[in-house]
C-alpha cells in the first residue's frame, strides 16, 4: 500500500542532490584516514578484496533498508520507525531503535569532531612548511605536539562543530544542500587531483599492487570481521543517517538504483583515497602499516620531501575536512529533525543546544589526549570509550535490528511497493541479503566486538 506523507523539514530538490548528501554521508574520515590505515595493517588486496564482498552482502541491503524506512516514515528516525509500526500493526517499541541512534549520534559526533579538527589543524601546519624535510620522528613530534595540548585541540574541535552547526541550523535546502553542492564536487576535484599527482610522483605500481593482489596467507576471521565493520561505518549505517536522508527523498527516486550509486562511490572514494595514499608512502620508502598516524605522521613525511608537497599536502588536508564536514552534517541531522518534530523547537535552536551538547562530550576526547590520558577504567580512555561504544556496539545492534525491521516485521508489500520494484529477482535477492546474510554478518561483529568469538 502507498502510503503519502510530507517531511515538515523539507526535501531533497532532486535525485542528484539526495546522491550528492548520502554520498557525503558516507564518504568521510571513514574512507581517507581509517581505510587506507587498516587495510595497511591487514595486507592490502586481500582486504580490499574481502571489504568489497561486505559492502554488497551486508552493507548495501540495509542502507537500502534505511532509506525505505526514511522515506516511508517522513521523518527524524525516532518518528519514521513510530509511524511505520503503527501502521503495520507493530509494538511502538520499535522506536527506541531511532533512540539508539540519536545516542549514538551524540558519542560518534564528539569524537569525530576532534579527529576531524586534527584535519583542519593540519591544513595549516603542511601549507606553512611545518613538514618541510622533516624525519619521521620530527613528523612523529609534530603529531605528539598537537595531541598533548589541550588548547590547540580544543580550538580545533570548537572550529570544527561550529561549521557543523552552522550548515545544519540552516535546514535541508538552504544549509544541507547547499553545502553539499559545492563540497562534493570540490571534494571529487581534489581526490582525482590527488591520484593523477600521486601517479606521476609517488611508486605507483607498488600501491596498485598492493590495492589489488590478494595474497589470502594474512587473512584470519578478525579481518573479515574488521572488513565487516568498516563497511558498515562507511555507509553511514546503524545510527539514523541515511534514515533521516531517505527522508527528504522524493517520492518517485528509485531507491536501489540511487542507493547502488551511493554504495558505489563510497568503496570508489575509498579505493581512490588509497591510490592517492601509497603511491607515496611507497615511493618514499615508508610504512604502510603504521596504523592511525598513516596520514597524519607518515604521508606528512612524503609531503615534506616532494616537489610542490607544501599545497598539494595542504590540500589533501582540505580533502579529509571536507570529507569529514559533509559526514558530520549527516550525524548531526536526525538528532536536530527530531529535536525540532518532539520539542517544536527551531531549527536553530535545535541545532545549537545539540551541537553545544556534543561539544561538551568531545571535550572528554580532547582531553583524553593530554589532562586525562591516564584515566582509563577498563582499559580505554574517554575517547576510545566513545569510539568503542559507539561504532563498535551501537552502530551494529542498530543495523541489526534495521534489518529485522524491514526483512522481518514490515510487510512484503509494504517494501515492495516502497522500493518500486516488481516481485522479481531483485527483489528477492535483496529480501534474502536482508533477512538472512545482513542479520547474521551484524551479529557475528558484535560478538567479536564484545571478545566472545
Ligand atoms: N560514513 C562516515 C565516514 O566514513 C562516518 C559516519 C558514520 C557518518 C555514521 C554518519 C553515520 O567517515
Amino acid at each position: 500500500m502507498a502510503i503519502v506523507r510530507e517531511s515538515i523539514h523539507g526535501q531533497w530538490s532532486s535525485r542528484w542532490v539526495f546522491i550528492l548528501a548520502a554520498t557525503g554521508s558516507a564518504v568521510g574520515l571513514g574512507n581517507i584516514w581509517r581505510f587506507p590505515y587498516i587495510t595497511g595493517e591487514n595486507g592490502g588486496g586481500a582486504f580490499v578484496l574481502i571489504y568489497f564482498v561486505c559492502v554488497i552482502a551486508v552493507g548495501l541491503p540495509i542502507m537500502i533498508g534505511e532509506t525505505v524506512i526514511g522515506r516511508r516514515g517522513r521523518q527524524s528516525p525516532v518518528n519514521s520507525l513510530k509511524a511505520i509500526a503503527a501502521d503495520e500493526g507493530l509494538s511502538s517499541n520499535w522506536q527506541l531503535l531511532g533512540w539508539l541512534g540519536v545516542l549514538a549520534g551524540f558519542l560518534i559526533l564528539s569524537f569525530y569532531s576532534v579527529v576531524a579538527g586534527w584535519s583542519v589543524a593540519y591544513i595549516f601546519s603542511v601549507g606553512a612548511g611545518t613538514f618541510t624535510d622533516a624525519t619521521s620522528q620530527v613528523s612523529a613530534d609534530e603529531f605528539k605536539a598537537l595531541t598533548d595540548s589541550a588548547p590547540r585541540l580544543l580550538w580545533w574541535h570548537s572550529l570544527f562543530m561550529f561549521m557543523t552547526v552552522f550548515v545544519v541550523a540552516r535546514g535541508v535546502q538552504g544549509g544541507l544542500e547547499q553545502a553539499v553542492r559545492w563540497l562534493m564536487p570540490a571534494l571529487f576535484l581534489l581526490l582525482f587531483g590527488m591520484v593523477g599527482y600521486t601517479m606521476n610522483v609517488g611508486d605507483f605500481n607498488a600501491a596498485l599492487s598492493y590495492l589489488f593482489r590478494a595474497d589470502f596467507s594474512q587473512v584470519t576471521a578478525d579481518t573479515i570481521l574488521l572488513a565487516l565493520g568498516q563497511a558498515f561505518f562507511s555507509l553511514s549505517l546503524g545510527m539514523g543517517s541515511i534514515i533521516v536522508y531517505g527522508s527528504y527523498l522524493p517520492a518517485n527516486t528509485s531507491i536501489p538504483r540511487t542507493i547502488g550509486l551511493v554504495a558505489l562511490c563510497d568503496t570508489g572514494v575509498a579505493v581512490l583515497a588509497g591510490l592517492a595514499i601509497f603511491p607515496l608512502v611507497f615511493g618514499f620508502g615508508l610504512e604502510p602499516g603504521s596504523g592511525p598516524g598513516l596520514v597524519f605522521v607518515t604521508l606528512t613525511v612524503a609531503f615534506g620531501q616532494m616537489p610542490g608537497g607544501q599545497l598539494v599536502g595542504a590540500l589533501f588536508f582540505v580533502l579529509l575536512a571536507v570529507a569529514g564536514w559533509t559526514s558530520a552534517i549527516s550525524i548531526l541531522e536526525p538528532i536536530v529533525a527530531w529535536l525540532v518534530e518532539a520539542l517544536r523547537w527551531s531549527r536553530h535552536k535545535a541545532s545549537v543546544i545539540a551541537g553545544g551538547a556534543i561539544w561538551v562530550l568531545g571535550v572528554g576526547s580532547v582531553l583524553s589526549f593530554n589532562e586525562w590520558a591516564d584515566f582509563q577504567p577498563f582499559g580505554k580512555n574517554f575517547f576510545d570509550w566513545s569510539e568503542f561504544l559507539s561504532t563498535s556496539v551501537m552502530l551494529p545492534t542498530g543495523g541489526l535490528l534495521v534489518a529485522v525491521f524491514v526483512g522481518w516485521r514490515m510487510s512484503r508489500a509494504s517494501t515492495l511497493t516502497e522500493l518500486g520494484l516488481s516481485d522479481g529477482v531483485i527483489y528477492g535477492a535483496w529480501r534474502f541479503l536482508v533477512r538472512f546474510v545482513a542479520p547474521l554478518g551484524v551479529f557475528v561483529v558484535f560478538l567479536n566486538a564484545l571478545g566472545l568469538v
